[in-house]
Order: C-alpha cells, then sequence, then structure tokens
C-alpha cells in the first residue's frame, strides 16, 4: 500500500503484518534508549486540523523514536486562516518533498482527496466521522495482547456510533478478523445501518453487554451533533454509562476501553477508568505509539521499493 487511509483497504494478512511488527516497537519503547534510524533521512509532517492529544504526540514521537526529520504543522498559525485551502496547503508542503503526511481533518473523505494530490505516503489520523485506522490497529493490539487472540471473540462497542470514526474502523477491523460486534446505545445515537457491518445492535446495555469479552466505549461528541439530538449527561450516565455494575454481565476477565479523550462521569465511571484489573486504557495509549511506528515503517518501505 502507498497510503495508509482505512482499515477498509487492508486485508486480514495486512493488519496481522502491523500488529507483528508493532510488537517490536512494544519492546523498544520499554527500553531506555528507544531509538531506531529505520526513516533516517525521511521527513515526516504532521497536519492536524482538529484537536488531538493522543494521536498527534504518538505520531510525533514514533516519528522521532524511528529517526525521521518531523515536523509538526500549527494549523491554527497557518495560511489556512487566511483562506488557503486543504489541497493548495498540502500541494505547498508536498513542493519541500516530505515522504510522510500525516493528516487529521474534520470533514469525512479530506484525507482521500489530499492523498490523491500528493507524492507521498499520507496516513489518516482521523477524518470527521469516518475512519481513524492507527486507533483500531492499536485497540487490536491491546484486544490481542490482553486476550491473546483477535478472532471469535465477543466485542460491546458503546455509546455514540453514530459519529464515530473509532467505531467505524474498529467494526470494520474486528469484523475482518471475524468477531461477534455488538453496538449498544440508543437508538439515535447507534442508527439501524449499523447492523450492515454484521453487528448485532441493543439499545439496553444490561442485554448487549452479557457474556462479552471486550467492552469499548466511546465518548458522546457532541462537536458532530449538529445540533440534533445531544442527550443530557445524567440521563445518559444512568443508562449508557459505563459502572461496575453493569460491567458485572459482561465475562469475569472481560477487559475496559475507550479510545480517549474520555469524559468522566458521562460515559464511564472514572474509578472503573483507573481500576488496573479491568481498565486497558492506559495499554491503549501505549500500542499507540508502536502501531504508529509499525506502519510507518511499512509505508517507509514501499516508498523505498517504488524509489529503487
Ligand atoms: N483517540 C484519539 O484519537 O485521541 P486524540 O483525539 O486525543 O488524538
Amino acid at each position: 500500500h502507498r497510503h495508509l487511509l482505512g482499515i477498509e483497504h487492508l486485508s486480514q494478512s495486512d493488519i496481522t503484518a502491523i500488529l507483528d511488527l508493532a510488537e517490536t516497537y512494544v519492546e523498544l519503547n520499554r527500553q531506555s534508549a528507544k531509538h531506531s534510524d529505520v526513516l533516517a533521512g525521511l521527513t515526516q509532517i504532521n497536519m492536524f486540523f482538529e484537536n488531538s492529544t493522543r494521536t498527534q504526540a504518538s505520531f510525533e514521537l514514533a516519528g522521532k523514536r524511528l529517526g525521521a526529520d518531523v515536523m509538526n504543522m500549527a494549523m491554527q498559525a497557518s495560511s489556512i486562516k487566511k483562506g488557503e485551502t486543504l489541497i493548495d496547503t498540502a500541494m505547498t508542503l508536498n513542493a519541500m518533498h516530505p515522504d510522510l503526511l500525516v493528516v487529521r481533518h474534520p470533514q469525512s473523505g479530506a484525507v482521500d482527496l489530499l492523498a490523491q494530490k500528493v507524492n507521498c505516503a499520507v496516513l489518516n489520523a482521523g477524518d470527521g466521522r469516518h475512519e481513524h485506522p492507527t486507533q483500531a490497529l492499536l485497540d487490536a493490539l491491546t484486544i490481542r495482547r490482553a486476550k491473546g487472540r483477535l478472532h471469535r471473540l465477543s466485542i460491546a462497542i458503546c455509546g455514540d456510533v453514530a459519529h464515530s470514526r473509532v467505531a467505524r474502523s474498529n467494526l470494520i477491523l474486528l469484523g475482518k478478523m471475524e468477531n461477534r460486534i455488538r453496538l449498544i446505545g440508543p437508538p439515535t445515537l447507534v442508527p439501524p445501518h449499523f447492523r450492515e457491518f454484521g453487528a448485532e445492535v441493543f439499545d439496553d446495555m444490561r442485554e448487549g453487554l452479557r457474556d462479552v469479552d471486550v467492552v469499548m466505549m466511546l465518548r458522546l461528541q457532541r462537536e458532530r451533533m449538529d445540533g440534533g439530538f445531544i442527550p443530557s449527561e445524567r440521563e445518559y450516565y444512568h443508562r449508557f454509562g459505563l459502572d461496575n455494575e453493569k460491567l458485572a454481565l459482561a465475562r469475569p476477565d472481560a477487559i475496559v476501553m475507550h479510545p480517549g479523550p474520555m469524559n468522566r462521569g458521562v460515559e464511564i465511571d472514572g474509578t472503573l477508568a483507573d481500576d488496573i484489573n479491568r481498565s486497558v486504557i492506559q495499554e491503549q495509549v501505549e500500542m499507540g505509539v508502536a502501531v504508529r511506528m509499525a506502519a510507518m515503517e511499512l509505508l517507509a518501505r514501499n516508498l523505498r521499493s517504488e524509489a529503487a
């Protein structure tokens, strides 16, 4: 592959290859000397048109640990503010010969469009409600390490599925790896057409969580609700917030996940989120750096073989 735009373009063996390579980077990242030179001589530009903590920091660290020259564009201070378009901005940076362009954008499809215009490899760091492929890959690595496998698991994805690129990429990835997926949330936030992904749909946490292996919570994405349905936080937490009482219906060894940023007391109980016996939220962040190192290494190999 030239780019990493979405899980929809990856096969089962592509996914396994990224996760296997990421395992080696989990080990490297736990050492005091975290350096490799697999991206030495390559230039990585990070363009985030939407806020980020985890994705931006981990792509930057991933590039630096692999020896790339990494530049973070401060989009708030860029000429986008003077009316320059996304494509003109990308073409301007393209003229400086980057090798890897990491892009987050609020519009679904914007990153795919940009990838068609530039000469370098493009990695989608989240586009609108479309895809967030490296998030799904880091979630997959976290699940595989916790459960010892990434197939034939029962996985609940809970909350604001409708506005979530994380849910969409996870649905595609976990479906490709032959897992059983349940979507749980109010019908306004879990539209029935999501059944097309092969998932079962529930509007009651107590029914949906029964005997699942993995509970993946999602943030209420108010910034994408366009003035439509905005639930009251108290009511939402009562019905759909994850606490120990609801989690008791899942398998006793079920893990709790959240992509972050999380709203404690809205979609998840804060004490449960911090419970290292159940919650793998910090492992997800750790896996994020390793998965992004692996994804960039594989794209760089392709760039080098194209150039050879
Ligand atoms: N999970 C995730 O994408 O977090 P950020 O928005 O902080 O990058």
